[in-house]
């Protein structure tokens, strides 16, 4: 099986990649957060510190791109393929209200033939291999069988499913049902993601879709970064490693935003995820999200982690 990590805006930028590749090596990819190419074809500051290669070295990083328009996403990709990436990734998931507004991420699965048109020139002038990220449609599941017919007619490395529709944001159950679909009518390389935290849930995954052998973990790895390593057959995270990737995560974000509260800030994010892994981190975790400055924060990490372990995160309530 391979694993892949999924993009997370916000998250797991350049800088969170390194760290994580450092301390927990093992994922077989990561997909970065989406650039969103306009017609200015330029990059911003942040997005090149996202995607140029020497910030990406040492593990397999695949860009992603959210547009409708296809010369921006041809122009994107023919940059990136300058920068020597051999795979781009459409965004046709992001179920964010302004971006469906636009017509872009999962808002393109809610115009078939618009999609039909795009990814017909996309896939017409790609100087790189073009692997999709979709969702079951926009608002209802019976879309998908339509958007897997179109989706089949064209070259797609790697069709990533997220079997949920636009409106289940990231709350709602998966519907492994609909992915069955894919596995039976969609001839392609296929990857399975979503709400896989545990190494089981990747092992029980593997048993129901033995002839699927990729599947794609977001935030179950930002809870548990050694997710990969266990679904491997390797040991947990131990203390040391999780210090390690977490002190280093923080002093290159004091480093680049060169702002206590901006990187606090970035913190309080991955804390909501990695406080799963701890035992009794109800309070501490109250004082990360109450923390301003970097005194407060570290403070309550300290006793974040000074807490025992837990085996596998902790997902209960949700
Ligand atoms: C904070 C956050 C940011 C996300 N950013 C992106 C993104 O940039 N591109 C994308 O395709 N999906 C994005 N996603 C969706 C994830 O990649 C993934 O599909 C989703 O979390 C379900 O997988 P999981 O249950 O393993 O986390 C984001 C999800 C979250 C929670």
């Amino acid at each position: 099986m391979q694993y892949y990590f999924a993009p997370l805006e916000g998250v797991t930028g350049s800088e969170f990649r390194r760290a994580h590749h450092r301390w927990f090596p093992g994922v077989d990819a990561y997909y970065m957060p989406f650039l969103s190419p306009t017609q200015d074809h330029v990059f911003t500051q942040r997005e090149l510190r996202n995607v140029l290669p020497e910030h990406n070295q040492g593990f397999r990083a695949v860009p992603q791109l959210l547009t409708k328009n296809a010369d921006d996403f041809l122009w994107c990709a023919g940059e990136l393929a300058a920068m020597g990436y051999d795979e781009v990734n459409l965004n046709l998931g992001c179920p964010s209200g302004t971006v469906v507004a636009k017509g872009k991420g999962s808002g393109l699965l809610g115009a078939p033939e618009a999609l039909d048109r795009m990814l017909d020139r996309i896939f017409s002038g790609s100087p790189v291999a073009v692997s999709l990220k979709t969702r079951l449609g926009l608002e209802d599941p019976e879309e998908f069988a339509r958007l897997l017919e179109i989706f089949g007619r064209y070259p797609v490395s790697l069709l990533i499913v997220h079997p949920r529709v636009r409106k289940g944001f990231y709350r709602h159950p998966v519907r492994v049902e609909y992915f069955e679909q894919a596995v039976d009518a969609y001839h392609g390389p296929l990857c399975f993601n979503g709400g896989l935290v545990t190494a089981e849930d990747c092992a029980r995954f593997a048993r129901r879709f033995p002839q699927v052998d990729r599947v794609m973990i977001g935030q179950g790895l930002l809870a548990d970064p050694a997710l990969v390593q266990k679904a491997k057959g390797g040991p947990g995270a131990g203390r040391e490693a999780l210090r390690a990737f977490h002190d280093e995560l923080y002093h290159t974000y004091l480093e680049i935003f060169a702002s206590q509260r901006n990187t606090v800030f970035h913190m309080k994010e991955l804390w909501s995820y990695l406080g799963r892994l701890f035992q009794g981190a109800e309070k501490p975790l109250k004082q990360i999200r109450k923390a301003a400055d970097s005194p407060a924060y570290e403070a309550a990490v300290a006793q974040i982690f000074a807490l025992p372990l837990r085996q596998d995160a902790c997902w209960e309530g949700q």
